[in-house]
């Protein structure tokens, strides 16, 4: 499957796996890319730019395929030290980097410098025309449907993606609600050279999350996800649980929302602790998106790859050909 995506980052299937926060380690970057897609390491993960160098040499022992970093670029009461991250990743020799959160503008040079490709994910059109503007590669267009931080105009990927391949001149991956074959055709005909995903790729054997994580994003249906921080204008798609309910429900109250309030029920660690690493899914907050009501079982990556792969193509070739005879 050839596609302006698999020659630009040299790889068998367009089929990318988006930066995830405690999720995105060298186990699954490493499983997704030996599969002959595009794994990626989630830079803020580690906890330092150094933990980020190890990781790296860890998952290059796991794999001699292509792969890559995630840097999100968030707004943060004390930043991470994004130029020493953007440093070990060049430094590391990384030559592709997904940017998200933020225009990677202030590190273009850098990594142009260094020949390292950059896919930016965005919510919108006009953030996708920008990243075109400020030089990246590609775009990752992320629908309303997604995993994480949607944005806050509600856009689903029906919409957004053929408005944004209007307009933009560079190849354009769809992500956001995409869990099967079909679905990856559908993205196709809209104008997408490839696919980005992230919930369905923590349901299989290789995400290092607890399997109760997996087997609750296996017994969900659609509407089991909620918008959470709305009101701070923040919007960040999640698994419907106690502590996810809670949030909204303080959020709904008339006036301000006191981010004190939130701080003990959405802190990261929590989540990490309790959700990811202990399996109690109700006593923190993980992130999932609407995919969930499309995934029913927990395969390895390659098994989900080959498999989307297969039922893409009978999408195009067979069931899509019917229609034009
Ligand atoms: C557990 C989890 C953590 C995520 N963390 C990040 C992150 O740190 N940075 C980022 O750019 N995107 C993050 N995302 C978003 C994904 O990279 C991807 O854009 C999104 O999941 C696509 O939507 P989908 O889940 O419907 O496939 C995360 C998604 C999940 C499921």
């Amino acid at each position: 499957m050839q596609t302006k995506i698999t020659e630009l980052f040299n790889i068998q299937y367009p089929i990318i796996q988006g930066g995830m926060m405690w999720v995105g380690l060298a186990e699954l970057a490493s499983a997704v890319s030996n599969a002959g897609g595009l794994g990626l390491i989630t830079a803020l993960t580690q906890p330092t730019p150094e933990d980020l160098k190890k990781e790296i040499e860890r998952c290059r022992t796991m794999t001699d395929k292509p792969f890559g970093v995630n840097l999100t670029i968030l707004p943060a009461i004390k930043p991470p030290p994004y130029e020493e991250y953007v440093k070990v990743i060049i430094e590391s020799g990384i030559k592709i980097v997904e940017t998200a959160g933020r225009s990677p503008e202030p590190f273009m040079p850098a990594f142009k410098e260094a020949g390292v490709k950059v896919i930016h994910k965005c919510t919108s059109v006009r953030h996708a025309i920008k990243a075109e503007k400020v030089g990246c590669d590609a775009v990752s267009v992320d629908g309303f449907e997604c995993a994480g931080h949607p944005g806050e105009d509600d856009v689903t990927n029906l919409v957004l993606l053929p408005a944004a391949f209007k307009k933009l001149s560079i190849p354009m991956v769809a992500s956001g609600g995409i869990g099967t074959g079909t679905q990856m055709a559908a993205a196709m005909a809209l104008g997408a050279e490839g696919i980005n995903m992230g919930t369905r790729f923590v349901a299989t054997q290789e995400a290092p999350v607890h399997e109760n994580m997996k087997q609750a994003m296996v017994d969900a249906d659609e509407t089991q996800t909620t918008l959470m921080f709305r009101t701070l204008k923040n919007t960040a798609r999640v698994f419907k649980n106690d502590i996810a309910t809670q949030v909204t429900e303080i959020e709904a109250r008339p006036g301000e929302t006191d981010f004190s309030e939130l701080q003990p029920l959405v802190a990261g660690v929590r989540g990490r602790e309790r959700c990811i690493e202990a399996g109690d899914i109700n006593d923190g907050i993980w992130t999932a998106g609407m995919v969930i009501g499309v995934i029913n079982d927990i395969p390895t990556c390659e098994e989900l790859i080959s498999r989307m792969v297969s039922e893409a193509k009978e999408t195009l070739q067979q069931r899509l050909a019917t229609f034009t005879d």
